[in-house]
Order: structure tokens, then sequence, then C-alpha cells
């Protein structure tokens, strides 16, 4: 039979919520994993480790978290570095906009709070980019306070242990697990029975194939009792990413290439690109572009189309074309324009769907 949907969060008895405390800590004392972010508690390095933990695996995210910490070893490091070389060192993560935030935020620690991270909920939630997971996160791993850190792991964890129907796309089933975690989350180990919830979810709660015969917390499990972790969570689907044809424009002169630095908001802001133009439906690429130069006011020669590739993002499919072009006229650019030269070109930071267009044209990341 299967468990009837909870309507909002029911009571933990102090027995379930102390076995599954000592259990999954027992546990995550021999099995986790050792991560550089798990070094010591600053909070600087777990917030850092946080934001790129949010849409990014933890094998991806290790040479980055080091390499980064390696540039911008504190809060007062990152606070004084440019833009330009925090992006760079961002490149190739994706979700630029969480770099910006963080950069944003740890000025803002340096500015109001004196360089130190805030300890309390309410001054932490403020910060740029700092949602109700990340403040959970850092506030319980770098101070050990007791707060909820619900990420999509946790919700897959706890919709299975408490056999939950509610979908987690929803902010209101969010809700519901925090308090179910409040109810179990020891005040001596908050930070490390977070993590371990994490772990958890990483290592035997997994998504499609959770080993449950191996599970430290399967005695309390009401989706293993039902036979029904695998039909957990549920999560209606996103709508599919909107296919959109674009043209980029490959302009050079001389041994000069131009690259575009992209508006402040909106999909890729104030990154490094090439020039990049919506194709009209039945429109052949080099019309496109001889289209946006005479809207752009400019004369150039259109040498032709140089490559085709797709990029997924997590809204978008961009068909795109690249499309070289000459100026033969002294012209003025529009601002945000900027020409460089081939050696200098990968000093920007791109996201990956110009390195794409990059690779098309033969010039690859070393
Ligand atoms: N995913 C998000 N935060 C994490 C952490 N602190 N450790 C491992 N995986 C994580």
């Amino acid at each position: 039979m299967k468990p009837t949907k909870m309507s909002s969060a029911e009571e933990i008895t102090a027995e379930v919520s102390e076995g599954i405390q000592q259990d999954l800590l027992t546990w995550y004392d021999t099995a986790k994993r050792d991560l550089p972010w798990r070094q010591n508690q600053d909070p600087y390095r777990i917030w850092v480790s946080e934001i790129m933990l949010q849409q990014t695996r933890v094998d991806t995210v290790i040479p980055y978290f080091e390499n980064f910490l390696s540039q911008f070893p504190t809060l007062e490091a990152l606070a004084s570095a440019s833009d330009g070389e925090v992006v760079k060192a961002w490149e190739g993560l994706g979700y630029y906009s969480r770099v910006r935030n963080l950069h944003t935020a740890v000025k803002e620690v340096m500015a109001e709070y004196g360089g130190v991270v805030p300890q309390e909920l309410p001054a932490i939630s403020k910060l740029k980019g700092v949602g109700p997971y990340t403040a959970g996160a850092i506030l319980s791993i770098a101070y050990n306070k007791s707060i909820p850190a619900v990420d999509g792991n946790v919700m897959r964890v706890f919709t299975r242990l408490f056999a939950l129907y509610d979908d987690i796309a929803k902010v209101s089933t969010r809700k519901k697990i925090e308090q179910l975690v409040a109810q179990v989350i020891p005040s001596e180990r908050a930070g490390d029975f977070n993590q371990a919830v994490m772990e958890l979810g990483a290592m035997i709660c997994t998504p499609s194939s959770p080993q449950c015969l191996l599970c430290p917390v399967q005695a309390y499990c009401r989706g293993f009792a039902h036979n029904v972790e695998r039909d957990l969570p549920v999560k209606k689907k996103a709508k599919p990413p909107v296919h959109v044809s674009v043209v980029m424009v490959w302009l050079t002169r001389g041994d000069q290439i131009l690259i575009e630095k992209r508006p402040d908001t909106g999909l890729l802001a104030g990154m490094w690109g090439l020039p990049t133009i919506e194709r009209q439906e039945g429109e052949v690429a080099e019309a496109t572009l001889a289209r946006a130069l005479s809207e752009w006011g400019l004369e150039a020669v259109i040498s032709g189309v140089k490559g085709q590739f797709e990029h997924v993002f997590s809204h978008r499919r961009w068909m795109s074309t690249v499309v070289a072009a000459t100026p033969q006229v002294e012209q003025s650019y529009p601002s945000r324009w900027m020409w460089v030269t081939k050696e200098r070109l990968l000093e920007y930071a791109y996201p990956k769907v110009y390195q794409k267009a990059f690779q098309v044209m033969g010039i690859n990341r070393k």
C-alpha cells in the first residue's frame, strides 16, 4: 500500500530523531569523502564551496575550488580583486551570476561586517546570492548553528525517508522538508549532520539506483519499507529548452578579433563573447549578419559560414552558426565591443558557448 500524502510536516518522535542522528553521524564519520572544503571551518571557504556546488558536481568543483582559493585565499583577497579576474577564475563552471553575486556579497561583508561572515540568519540572508540553502549550509558547517540546508540531495533523502509525494519543484515542499530537518538536526553537530545528509544523497541514496542495503538509516526509511524509494522524489517536469537560432560574428582586421561584453542583465550577463544575433525564421546565416551590420551602421565584407554547433542552457538551446566578416573601412564600433589580438583573445573570461565558437575557428583553451 502506498503511504498517503502528508499535508503538513509531521512530528517526528524523539526516538526516531535520535536514531537517525546517531546512525547517520556514525556512518558519516567513517564514510565521508576527504573534500578540500572540509579541511577546516573557515566560513569564507565554505561559502565559496557551497556556491560552486549549487549547480555543479563535486568532481568538477574540486579543481576549480582549489584554483580559486589559491588565487583568492581570503575573503579580503576576493573583495579586492577585479571583476575580470574573478570571472576568469570561474570560467567553465557556468551560471556566472553565482560568482558575480558572491563577489558583490564579499565586498559587502568587508564594508558592513568588518570582513567577518555574519553568524545570524537574518544578516547572512541579506547578502547577494545567499538563499535559504546557502545560509543554512554556511551557518551550520562554519558556525555549527542548527539550521537546515535543504538542496536537491537533501530533498531526495527526506522525501524517501518520510515517503513524501509532494512536488519538490514547489517552494512549499522545500519549506516542509526544512521543518522535518529542523526536528532531526542535532545542536552539537549541526554542520556534520547537514553534510551527512548531503553525503548520503551523493553516495547511497542516489537518484536512480539507491543502495538501500548499505544505507545507515534504512531502519527508519518509509520509502524503503513500502518499496517506493525509486518513485521518489516526485518532481514536475521542467519545460524543455526553447530552440533559438543565432549567428555569431567572427569579425577580424589584421591579427585582431572583435569581442563583445554582453549586457549586464539577461543570459550570460557581463561575460565576454562574440557579437550574437538571433536568426529569423527561414533566414540564411549570411543574411542575418548583413541585416545586423546594417542595423549597427557598419560596413564589412562577409566571407561566409565557418561552422555550426549547438549549446544547451537551462532554458534555451542555441543552434549557432559562426559567420566571418572583415570591415573594409575605419568606422566606429559599439562601446561594448573591443578588438583583441589572437594571442590575447583567451585572456578574457568566456562562457562555454563562445569557447565552442572559438573551437570552430581552431582556437582552443590551453
Ligand atoms: N553539496 C553541496 N554542499 C556539499 C558539501 N558541503 N559537501 C558535499 N557535497 C555538497
